[in-house]
């Protein structure tokens, strides 16, 4: 039976985070001051995401499953979840800050991982120490060669682009891209960060960030996009893919299919959803999977159409991207 919300659309993508925890400090993504951890008792066991992961795919046809956290590899024996998850068959990927994959990739890898997407925001060193609040820049160059030699393909690459902060880098980037053979993707700043140092004038658009790329590298736009975030361009001498996620300047929330899983088993039918549903609570007082079910459709029968980032009527999220999960 499919998941299906009331504005017509299916749910085919959960997106699952393991972990609240981060070893980065992402300036974008958490409150200045840090964060206050989910405690251990709180966090759904693997047999907890496990028995959802299941009922998401074999009773709603869910065909995507994504790991993300805070940081999913701070979660430990991952890979042992991701072999769990993996029996069911379906699309299984991971969205990681990549300081860890170089002793990681190989075995999530054998565990049955299939798609990598790491985060790189800058190449310049001093700039990622502010960015991330880690001087760990040549761990990440290093976990994305090693995600490579892993035999992860495509590696997708995050940069979320602020104002003021590496719009300069936006060639360099995927210049970098190009000569990794990875695809480099370029995020439109969104207001996650729970303290709020979020500004209208701190989003770099899509258009603009086309411009940067155009002007050096010859590219033509690759149609439909279909429920995927990225819109994407294939560079006309045949270096690969670059992408833009343009998701304040336009949303596509219109084709969105895809809900949300907290470390601490809450529920959310979009990112920047003010209602959760507790599904660790319901599991934990032993409801049967007919009764989840349940919840999990009562639930995807108030997602909303939309975020409304552009209007006044916008209400941020209380919690920060890394607890909701990227
Ligand atoms: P694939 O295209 O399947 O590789 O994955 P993805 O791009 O959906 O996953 P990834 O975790 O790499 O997400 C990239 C970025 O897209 C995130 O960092 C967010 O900025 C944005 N994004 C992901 N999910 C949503 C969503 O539900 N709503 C909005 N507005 N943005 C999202
Ligand atoms: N706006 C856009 N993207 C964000 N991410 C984290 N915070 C934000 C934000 N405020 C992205 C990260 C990573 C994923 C986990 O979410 O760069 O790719
Ligand atoms: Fe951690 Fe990713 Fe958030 Fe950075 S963006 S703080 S790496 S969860």
């Amino acid at each position: 039976m499919d998941l299906i919300d009331p504005f017509g659309r299916t749910i085919r993508d959960l997106r699952i985070s393991v972990t609240d925890r981060c070893n980065f400090r992402c300036t974008y993504c958490m409150p200045e001051e840090g964060m206050k951890w989910v405690p251990r008792s709180e966090v759904l066991t693997f047999e907890e995401i496990e028995r959802l992961a299941r009922l998401f795919v074999e009773r709603f046809q869910v065909d995507g499953l994504r790991l993300t956290g805070g940081e999913p590899t701070m979660r430990a024996h991952l890979p042992v979840l991701v072999h769990k998850l993996a029996a069911l068959g379906v699309d299984l990927s991971m969205t990681t800050n990549g300081s860890t994959l170089r002793h990681m990739a190989h075995e999530l890898r054998d565990a049955g991982l299939q798609r990598l997407n790491i985060s790189l925001d800058t190449l310049v060193r001093e700039k990622f120490l502010q960015m991330t609040k880690r001087d760990e820049l040549e761990r990440v160059l290093d976990g994305i060669e090693a995600a490579k030699e892993a035999g992860f393909g495509p590696v997708k690459i995050n940069a979320v682009v602020e104002r003021g902060v590496n719009d300069d880098e936006i060639v360099a980037l995927a210049r970098f891209g190009r000569d990794h053979d990875v695809e480099m993707r370029f995020i439109e700043f969104m207001p996650l960060d729970a303290t709020g140092h979020w500004l209208n004038d701190k989003v770099v658009g899509q258009d603009e960030i086309v411009a940067a790329l155009s002007a050096e590298f010859p590219m033509e736009l690759v149609p439909a996009r279909g429920a995927a975030p990225a819109d994407r361009w294939r560079y006309l001498d045949g270096r690969g893919m670059v992408g833009v996620i343009p998701t304040v300047t336009k949303p596509f929330c219109d084709d969105c299919d895809r809900v949300r899983l907290t470390a601490d088993g809450q529920f959310r039918t979009c990112l920047f959803a003010t209602t959760e549903f507790d599904l660790l609570k319901l599991m934990r007082a032993g409801a049967t999977d007919d009764q989840v079910a349940a919840e999990i459709q009562r639930a995807v029968g108030t997602k909303w159409a939309g975020h409304q980032i552009n209007q006044v009527t916008f209400v941020r999220p209380r919690r920060s991207m890394s607890q909701i999960g990227g």
